[in-house]
């Protein structure tokens, strides 16, 4: 696959310059012929008998595999999920700490992440987003590193594996920013979140979420899947592996339209992403302020964000403000072209 052939399934790009990939990715055609097709045959077969069950179960064991692939895990290891903010409300609530307990987070994380973190009822602890921050706020009660890999504010990567690794603490790692932008090993990484509507530009409400030791987390959310056998009291045998976390029904054409996403990317999406947002940030050098980061989400000051961003998706240029920041972030993917780069410059600079 070219880069061309790749824009090509996006029919949305023939339009706009989609750089916002960071809050919702673009829909290439093909995921939503899978979404479309398989709400076809819901609606001529009807949700009935063992066929459809069947092929239900299917779609999730292929999405399964899928995103463990994606992220170097065992199949075992993945839940499905609906978003970042669901895996993070699932582990939070499974870890059952109180208020004798902290937990450490930075001060750029995104509420997906800080919600269900103070929802938990921890003593939540927020250190600046630094490695040496990080480091020096951990004490004897902390039980948990909640921590964002590419921070949704600026683009930075943070060194989650290192910082696992240095601490000996369990690790909760945001992969709303990450997985899919750039490449995940989650090995050695106690809980990882994915997001399918971001940067895998799967159905909206889709994501995963990758459990290193699902034995040691409660299930404190059951659905229908999270049991092998279970007695009238409720009382149930959890399924094998992480599955045990997945939701109830998943609508079957949003697994048909994921998996289709997930198999979408050409074997140069992270290098051309990478390599797509380094050129952002140096065209946009000469003309704003950018904010140093490593990933694909790159971002700059400006004085009035809100008035920018209307204004160049005045011009069709897609890009968000980061509220009460000064910030506007560009989402660089494998699919963006200069010219959707010269586009952005060009309106900025009008
Ligand atoms: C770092 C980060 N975490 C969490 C979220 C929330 O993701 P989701 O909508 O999948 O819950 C976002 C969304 O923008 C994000 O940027």
């Amino acid at each position: 696959m070219t880069p061309e052939q790749g824009r090509a399934l996006f029919p949305v790009l023939e339009r706009i310059a989609y750089l916002n990939a960071g809050t919702f990715g673009p829909l290439a055609r093909p995921t939503a012929d899978a979404v479309r097709r398989r709400l076809d045959a819901d609606l001529e077969r009807g949700r009935v008998g063992k066929e459809y069950f069947e092929q239900m179960l299917e779609l999730r064991t292929s999405v399964r595999a899928a995103v463990a692939a994606l992220v170097g895990a065992g199949p075992e290891h993945v839940s499905l999920t609906a978003s970042t903010t669901d895996g993070c409300n699932i582990v939070l609530a499974g870890l059952e700490l109180g208020e004798e307990d902290e937990i450490l987070i930075t001060g750029e994380e995104h509420f997906g992440l800080t919600g269900p973190v103070f929802a938990s009822g921890a003593r939540v602890v927020v250190a600046a987003a630094e490695p040496e921050a990080i480091l020096a706020a951990v004490t004897p009660r902390t039980r948990l590193l909640a921590l964002s890999q590419v921070l949704w504010t600026s683009g930075r990567v943070l060194p989650v594996r290192e910082l696992r690794e240095t601490t000996g603490l369990p690790i909760l790692v945001d992969g709303a920013q990450s997985v899919g932008a750039i490449p995940v090993d989650a090995t050695g990484l106690d809980f990882v979140t994915v997001s399918g509507q971001k940067w895998l530009c799967g159905p909206d409400a889709t994501g995963a979420l990758v459990v290193a030791d699902p034995e040691r987390l409660r299930v404190a959310r059951p659905s229908y899947f999270s049991q092998s056998e279970h007695d009238p009291s409720g009382s149930f045998e959890p399924t094998a592996g992480a599955a045990r976390f997945d939701p109830g029904w998943i609508p079957p054409g949003s697994l048909a339209g994921l998996l289709t996403a997930l198999e979408l990317p050409p074997d140069w999406r992270f290098e051309r992403a990478a390599a797509q947002a380094q050129r952002c940030r140096e065209q946009l050098a000469p003309l704003v302020e950018v904010l140093p980061g490593e990933a694909t989400l790159v971002a700059f000051r400006a004085d009035d964000p809100t008035a920018l961003v209307a204004r160049l998706a005045e011009a069709d240029v897609a890009v968000r403000e980061i509220p009460d920041t000064g910030l506007v972030r560009v989402s660089c993917g494998w699919w963006t072209s200069d010219e959707d780069l010269d586009r952005l410059v060009a309106a900025i600079e009008d």
